[in-house]
């Protein structure tokens, strides 16, 4: 179950991910974008640390409320407003009476989509979400399972956002946006919100 202290973990445990990896971030994004992810997502985590930090949320809905706005704020490029509407869904679920965490992740799903229209296969976040989605609700989410699903973005095409003009070039590669909440996830589960 979510708690307002388990659920900053897995945010802190998140942007450390990032900031460790950022550089790889980046990398990815050269290949099939602009080079600008991982700096992108560390302005985003490095806000909402710092936010969190002197925030005194009471609730769950509150923490992920200040995470999106921090990342919506400053995130530059695509990802910030798709992250800051994942967070936005995943508030407003938190705030009902549902705990369930596969509603919650659906509902911040929900949000990449509505945002960003992107569909499965399209080679995006939405790629990496669904069978993490998958995963919690059949109880098989672990870092293996994770790592697979950021692979399975590598033979995809990119139909959406800058890396869909790479067309059949954008083939091979993973996916920066599903490496990124690969961390999201991996940081999950090391918060131990769910064991895997
Ligand atoms: N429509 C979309 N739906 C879901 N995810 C998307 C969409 N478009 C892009 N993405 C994700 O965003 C990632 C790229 O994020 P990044 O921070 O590099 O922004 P950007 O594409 O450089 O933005 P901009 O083109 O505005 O500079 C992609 O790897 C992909 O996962
Ligand atoms: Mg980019």
């Amino acid at each position: 179950m979510l708690t307002v202290e388990n659920t900053k973990q897995w945010l802190f445990t998140f942007a450390d991910k990032i900031k460790e990896n950022a550089s790889y971030l980046s990398e990815l994004d050269q290949e099939i974008g602009d080079g600008d992810h991982g700096s992108n997502m560390v302005r985003g985590v490095e806000a909402m640390e710092e936010k969190l930090n002197e925030s005194d949320s009471s609730d769950v809905s509150e923490v992920f409320k200040t995470a999106a706005m921090s990342l919506l704020s400053k995130i530059g490029g695509a990802s910030g407003p798709l992250y800051g509407s994942a967070l936005i869904g995943m508030a407003k679920s938190a705030g009902e009476d549902d705990q369930d965490l596969a509603t919650l992740l659906q509902a911040g799903l929900e949000g990449i989509q509505k945002r960003g229209q992107a569909e499965q296969g399209e080679k995006t976040l939405v790629d990496l979400w669904i069978p993490v989605i998958e995963a919690v609700q059949n109880n098989t989410l672990t870092k293996e399972s994770v790592q697979k699903a950021v692979e399975q973005t590598k033979p995809l095409k990119a139909t959406k956002g800058r890396a869909s003009y790479y067309g059949e070039r954008s083939i091979g590669h993973i996916d920066p946006g599903a490496a990124s909440s690969g961390y999201l996830f991996e940081a999950l589960l090391e918060s131990g919100v769910v064991n895997g």
